[in-house]
């Protein structure tokens, strides 16, 4: 296969839902270029299990939808943009099924599961418990379709190019540490989320925040950086992953279970164990706390549920927990929480135009508002699928003719010192994130994590490897976490202070806007 090009009208960086749902309106209009920064697997979209939310099935409602998403957002969603997103929702997912992703059925209907905080069963799933990877599936096979569109893996993305304000294009980093540059008329960052900040994440290797990073460099502005979601069930055993065990588990009927065998969700929620995530989380963190174990965890049960119906409806799950010797239709699941999904990112308006002309954003590395301080449930593939269509869209539309010059502002220069100790930083920056900016803060751990992340400063300020630069991104993003988490005084969905357990909402009720050094809300 060629290599990248020298330029191209549209750049599409990452490849998951929002990028190929992007490129794919972009095809008519120009080149398109998307950029994987591993293989196109890669992704939090193929790992995604639950499914996707939309009010599709015969006793559901687009408003019912819209209302559990505003409720999950505890009073900071943006209603235009969560009405964009129940409201298209629909027709967006149309379109997947004449793509030919296959929605698993029953019969000929459409099946829809329940997850945390949905009033109604509306949530569409493949394969059982595979959703991301068929919906993954059927937009690569459509973009493949399409002439214009050339999709690049293992291509790493150092530094957007702003020449007289507006973005013209990347940097990347070659793997023998050669720089190179694209130009291109509109760039779309669809990096996906930063769950690698977290010592304990569901999210894949490549989620180093490396939009928002790239983005606030440009200098753009980035919004609700404070509210990261911790899913409540990952797999808690040693030597294996953080794998996800998706809500839909709880959804059909498992529960949650504590050391001492019994089920504890009712004391603290009314919908039990399908109370909104925050909730489920904080929960588990406090039965951790307050058990005598020296390494405590709390279990996920479905022995009580039909064993054939379990295995054909998770088969994924099934498999993974038996390669660990976890039978889940006969055994306890150890489980605790993991950072899963970010609700801030690179602020968007509603067709993911960012602060900076020429530049726009989509998915999870975008902040339209829509998820408010808590995201619903398996809304986050809709939002990759609704906001990069819409994002695609607009940068058709505003396609400008590429004025291609040569490089001025490429950074990192060949006589730096070698980059040493790149995992080591890493793994220090994901303890302290989990110690002090994790599920349950305060502001004198916040204050700690801080300092230590200002003593790591000086270690990744001149990198020169492609992993050196995912640990200067992930400390950029860790630290815009962490002050963001600082300065709101108040408790209020994902983020929750235990110096500020209630909401402020004479002074909170806003969003937190990052541009530079400077934290403003508004
Ligand atoms: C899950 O399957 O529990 C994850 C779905 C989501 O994060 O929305």
């Amino acid at each position: 296969m060629q290599g990248v090009p020298a330029e191209t009208d549209f750049l599409v960086i990452g490849a998951g839902v929002a990028g190929l749902r992007a490129a794919i309106e972009l095809a008519a209009a120009g080149r398109v270029v998307v950029l994987a920064k591993r293989e196109v697997t890669d992704s939090a979209t193929h790992l995604a299990q639950g499914g996707i939310a939309a009010a599709l099935s015969d006793e559901d409602e687009i408003s019912l939808h819209l209302q559990d998403t505003l409720n999950a957002g505890d009073g900071l969603c943006n209603l235009e943009a969560a009405k964009v997103l129940v409201g298209e929702g629909p027709e967006r997912i149309e379109e997947l099924i004449q793509w030919g992703t296959e929605f698993d059925r029953q019969g000929t209907k459409l099946a829809f599961t329940r997850e945390g905080a949905h009033s109604r069963d509306r949530i569409l799933h493949a394969h059982g418990d595979s959703t991301g990877r068929e919906i993954l599936r059927a937009l690569y096979a459509k973009a493949k379709t399409l002439k214009h569109i050339s999709v690049f893996e293992f291509e790493f993305s150092t530094d957007l190019d702003v020449s007289n304000g507006r973005v013209s294009g990347i940097h990347l980093l070659s793997d023998r540490g050669e720089y190179e540059h694209l130009a291109a008329s509109a760039v779309l960052l669809a990096t996906g989320g930063l769950g690698q900040l977290y010592l304990n994440t569901t999210n894949p290797a490549v989620a180093t925040g490396d939009g928002v990073a790239m983005a606030l460099r440009a200098g753009a502005e980035v919004s609700d950086m404070e509210f990261v979601q911790f899913h409540p069930t990952a797999l808690y055993l040693k030597k294996a992953p953080r794998f996800l065990l998706s809500e839909a588990l709880r959804g059909e009927g498992a529960f949650l279970r504590n050391l001492e065998m019994h089920r504890f969700m009712s004391k603290y929620h009314p919908m039990g164990e399908l109370a909104p995530r925050d909730v489920v989380a904080r929960a588990i963190v406090h039965e951790l706390e307050v058990s005598r174990a020296k390494d405590p965890m709390v279990y996920l049960d479905l022995t009580h549920l039909h064993a054939e119906h379990v295995k054909k409806r998770f088969p994924r799950i099934y498999a993974t927990c038996m390669e660990y010797n976890v039978d889940i239709t006969t055994d306890l699941i150890p489980i605790r929480p993991a950072a899963h999904y970010a609700m801030g990112g690179v602020r968007t308006d509603l067709d993911g135009r960012t602060t900076v002309p020429g530049l726009y954003a989509a998915g999870e590395a975008a902040a339209t508002g829509v998820h408010g301080a808590n995201r619903l449930a398996s809304n986050s593939l809709l939002e990759g699928l609704v906001y990069g269509a819409r994002a695609g869209k607009i940068m058709r539309d505003e396609l400008r003719p590429l004025s291609v010059r040569p490089s001025t502002n490429q950074r990192a220069a060949s006589n730096g010192p070698v980059d040493a100790g790149s995992e080591e930083t890493i793994a220090q920056i994901q303890h302290l994130m989990w110690q002090d900016v994790g599920i349950v803060r305060s502001g004198s751990g916040l204050k700690r994590a801080l300092q230590q992340l200002e003593q790591i400063a000086p270690r990744i300020a001149r990198p020169h490897t492609r992993r050196a630069c995912e640990a200067q991104n992930l400390h950029l993003t860790g630290r815009l976490v962490a002050r963001c988490a600082l300065a709101r005084e108040e408790s209020r969905g994902a983020h929750y202070r235990i110096d500020f357990p209630a909401h402020d909402d004479a002074r909170f009720l806003k969003h937190s806007i990052v541009q530079g050094d400077s934290i403003r809300f508004a």
